[in-house]
């Protein structure tokens, strides 16, 4: 069976529950993704256990944000553990981008645009006058020139900045939340299909799926199967 665009987020700092994760989710999952919340906790140690019976890529999520200087070597020791993709924060600028694409040559180096918990209203407080579709469309850019191979933004922004990125950039959209699912922190949401309408390559998926695990596997089985058979 051929797997759904679906990137599961395995936000977790229990190695062995992740495994069980990705065991109960295989059959729709084309990739997983290991953030902060597990990279903190369980470190580089824990990724490769993950990958020791991974027959998946991984996205490493650990969206750097630093001078250029130590974002290139924090890339270059990121790129040690073979991710797919490798996620970078596109506000840390052209330099700092450039960086990583330089260090981790046969990483898929991926700009993290505006965060999709965000509001508008939150934009503004940090500073940001333009508005979150604008705001992502020009990191987006900033990102693609600087040698980004891929995009993270919202599904909301994602027809947008794939006509500014172009046909080759792969775009992946968190943020997505089934029109059953109660709102939480996520902010600019849509459905994994609206998502992939609009053009995006992946979507990422968590607690739509992960949070089904109180009911057990199985359920959080059927709710992989159920996003993956709204994609086909
Ligand atoms: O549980 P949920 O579906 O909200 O998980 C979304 C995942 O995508 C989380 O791991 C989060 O860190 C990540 N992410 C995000 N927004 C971004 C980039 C990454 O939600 N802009």
């Amino acid at each position: 069976m051929e797997k759904a665009p679906i990137i599961l987020a395995i936000d977790t700092t229990d190695v062995a529950l992740a495994q069980s994760w990705i065991k109960a989710t295989a059959d729709y999952v084309s990739m997983i993704k290991l953030g902060l919340e597990f990279f903190t906790t369980c470190g580089v140690e824990g990724v490769k256990r993950i990958q020791e019976n991974l027959d998946v890529d991984l996205f490493l999520d650990l969206k750097l944000h630093d001078i250029p200087n130590t974002v290139g070597k924090a890339a270059r020791g990121a790129s040690l553990l073979q991710p797919r993709f490798l996620t970078v924060h596109a506000s840390g600028g052209r330099s700092m981008i450039e960086a990583a694409v330089t260090n981790a040559p046969e990483v898929a180096i991926t700009a993290v645009t505006v965060l999709t918990s965000l509001t508008h209203t939150d934009l503004d407080r940090i500073g940001f006058t333009q508005s979150p579709l604008a705001s992502a469309v020009r990191l987006a850019l900033l990102a693609h020139e600087a040698g980004a191979q891929a995009i993270v933004c919202s599904p909301q922004e994602t027809s947008e900045i794939r006509k500014a990125v172009g046909p080759d950039s792969i775009i992946i959209t968190p943020g997505i939340r089934p029109l059953s699912y109660l709102g939480d922190d996520q902010k600019r949401t849509m459905t994994a299909r609206e998502a992939i309408v609009a053009g995006a390559n992946y979507v990422v998926i968590g607690r739509p799926i992960t949070s089904e695990w109180a009911n057990g596997l199985d359920a959080m089985k059927r709710a992989a199967g159920e996003i993956a058979e709204g994609l086909r």
